[in-house]
Parts: C-alpha cells; structure tokens; sequence
C-alpha cells in the first residue's frame, strides 16, 4: 500500500516548500547590531584611509585630534563627479561599498580611547541610477577602560522605523551601562538625549548642501555636503574650508600655517565664548574661510594630507581627476 506513505511523503516535501518560500519571502530585519573589538587598530586593519582635512576639524581637547574621519572605497569604485546646481560647484558621488566612519576619541594619555562611532557604508541603488541605499550606524562603549570595545545598530537611513529602533535598542542598552548607569534618573535623562539627537543623521547629512556663508544658513555645520552626505571627504582635494563655531576648540587659530579671512574680505576678530572657546568672528555673522598654505606645514602633515589626496585622486572618474588635478601639487614636493 504505497498510495498514503506517498500522500504523506508529498505533504512534508510540501511544507517543507512553505516554510523554504515563506523565509524567503520574509523581510530581513533591517536593523543589525554591530562590534568592533580593537577599536584602536580596526580601521587601519580593516583598510580604511585617515581623510586628512587641510584645514582641522573642531576638536574638544587642546592638542589632540579628537575627530578622525575614516573612508574605505572598494578596490573597483569609481568616485562619480557632477556638477552641483545647488553647490555652484563639482561634488563627489560615492560608489556602492563605500563605507565612512566619524570616529571620536576622548580623554588623555593612556585613558585615551573610542567613545562614539558614527557612519554610512553605502548599499546598491534599487535601480540603475538610483542613488544607492545608506546604510548608517552608531557604535558606543561596551565597558569603560582603555580600547574598550564597541557595539551598535545599524539601519537603513530611508526606514524610519528602523531608525526608531535602532535608536531605541542603542539606548536602552546604553542606559544599563556605565557612564549612565552611575548617573542621577535627570543626569541620565539629558545624556541619552543628547545622544538620541546625535542619531538624527539625516538632520545634518543633507545631499548637496551649500556651504553656509552666513551663519546657520544652511544647518547648524556650516561646511556643505556632498553627493552621498558626507563633510570631510570632497574637503580633503580642497585648500580653502570655512571654519565651524562649534567645538570645544579650533586648532587652525592658532596654525601659523593657516590664514583666516571674513567674506567681506576683512580679518575675523578673536571672540572668547561659552567655555573659554576662542573663535573667529566676522561681522553680520559672516562666516571665516580658512585657506592653508602647504608651503608652511611640516612633511608629516603633507604626507598624511596627501595620503588621503591621492587615495581619492585614484578613485575619481576622469572628469574628477582634471578638476582636482591641483590638489595633487604640493604632494609633489614629497616625492
Ligand atoms: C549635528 C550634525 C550631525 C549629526 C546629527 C550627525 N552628523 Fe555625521 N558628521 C557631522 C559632521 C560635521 C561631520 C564631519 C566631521 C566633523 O567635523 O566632526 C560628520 C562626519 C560623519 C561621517 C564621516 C564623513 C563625513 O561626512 O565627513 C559619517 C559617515 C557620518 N558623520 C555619519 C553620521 C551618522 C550615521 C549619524 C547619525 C547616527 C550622524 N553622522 C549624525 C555632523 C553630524
């Protein structure tokens, strides 16, 4: 009597099909949590390029980098570039696979180490010439102590409620930990707002923004973006950067390698603010514009500036190597 082994042989390869279709049919969780381990090695390990800015960005301890923006480009990408009616000018199109990270670190000597992660690792578009998806992440301390390691969500910047979540898990795992776990309920309270507004991306990483030329303009940072978001990167081909009023402290006032100028042509004068941070000013709230002469900086500086240089020199389309053509002057002295 083979007829009902077969009936029922056939019903479990049937629902064995069911369940096969129907995971496949399931939506993947957008939202994924990340690790890095050894943030004081990943980057560098992991093949990401240290985008030097010519003129420094806000830091919050004197003499230290606090911010490090890394960009890892795949072997194969073709940095894109186009003309920006926006812009008035040439912007940078990242390719598929790119992935940036803002990297800070805070505190001294050996206590010194990674406190917030965040960055984009651009998907596929959907379709040919859809922009790619971004894929944006934030990593924070696991524990306290020197190279602690770090952990995160990652979700897709056109999902709100994948955001939301990602947000939310950060959050609520943050509040369990030391620093905020050691915090008064209102001192905690401030503090994990003040990073759930950190994690409004999209509020900062607009497409193609002008550079503000009056302050607030534009958005609170008052450099532009580029194609795919980003402030750092298109900056590094740059000689001239407007400067940013926030920040605990802005080293370039004090680089003799660096000269400050107001829109209106004039010099900025040296305002002391909230905190004792020194800043330049210019009248009607214009906004200072930095220009750095490589003739003056040291042959570490230049080396590490034209690293990154050359890194996205090699990445550019055509159209990108002969508009940037010049950034590559003063790494000729190096040679
Ligand atoms: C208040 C504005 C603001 C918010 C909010 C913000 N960023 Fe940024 N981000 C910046 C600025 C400005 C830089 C440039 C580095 C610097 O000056 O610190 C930057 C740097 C970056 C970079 C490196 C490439 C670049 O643009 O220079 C990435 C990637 C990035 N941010 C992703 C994110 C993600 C993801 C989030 C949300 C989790 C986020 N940012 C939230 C302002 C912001």
């Amino acid at each position: 009597m083979p007829r009902p082994l077969n009936i029922v042989l056939a019903a479990v390869a049937g629902l064995g099909a069911i369940a096969v279709a129907s995971y496949l049919a399931w939506p993947r969780d957008p939202v994924s949590r990340v690790t890095v381990n050894d943030p004081a090695q990943h980057w560098a390990r992991e093949g990401f390029v240290e985008m030097v800015p010519p003129i420094q960005l806000p830091s919050s301890t004197a003499d230290a980098t606090d911010v490090v923006v890394w960009l890892r480009i795949p072997d194969d990408g073709v940095i894109q570039t186009r003309w920006s009616e926006a812009r008035a000018g040439w912007v940078l199109v990242f390719p598929p696979g790119t992935v940036a990270d803002r990297v800070e670190q805070r505190g001294s000597g050996p206590d010194r180490s990674v406190v917030d992660v965040r960055g984009t690792r651009l998907g596929e578009g959907d379709d040919e010439g859809d922009p790619p998806q971004e894929w944006m992440h934030t990593l924070r301390r696991a524990a306290s102590g020197v190279n602690a390691p770090l952990f995160g969500y990652e979700w897709p910047r056109s999902d709100p409620a994948a955001h939301q979540r990602a947000t939310d898990l950060l959050l609520e795992e943050l509040a369990t930990l030391a620093p905020a776990s050691k915090m008064s309920a209102e001192r905690r309270d401030r503090y994990l707002a003040s990073i759930r507004r950190k994690n409004e991306c999209a509020s900062c990483h607009t497409h193609e923004r002008p550079d503000n030329a009056v302050e607030g303009a534009h958005g609170l940072v008052n450099r532009g973006t580029d194609a795919s978001g980003f402030f750092t990167p298109q900056t590094v081909l740059m000689d001239a950067v407007v400067l940013e009023s926030y920040g605990g402290v802005d080293p370039n006032l004090s680089d003799p390698a660096v000269t400050i100028v107001c829109p209106d042509g004039t010099a900025p004068t040296h305002k002391t603010g909230k905190g004792k941070r020194v800043r330049a000013v210019c009248p009607d709230r214009g906004v200072p514009v930095a220009t750095l002469d490589h003739a003056r900086i040291d042959a570490p500086r230049l080396t590490k500036l034209c690293r990154a240089r050359r890194y996205l020199h090699e990445h550019l389309d055509e159209q990108g190597q002969r508009v940037f053509a010049d950034a590559l002057t003063p790494c000729e002295r190096l040679e």
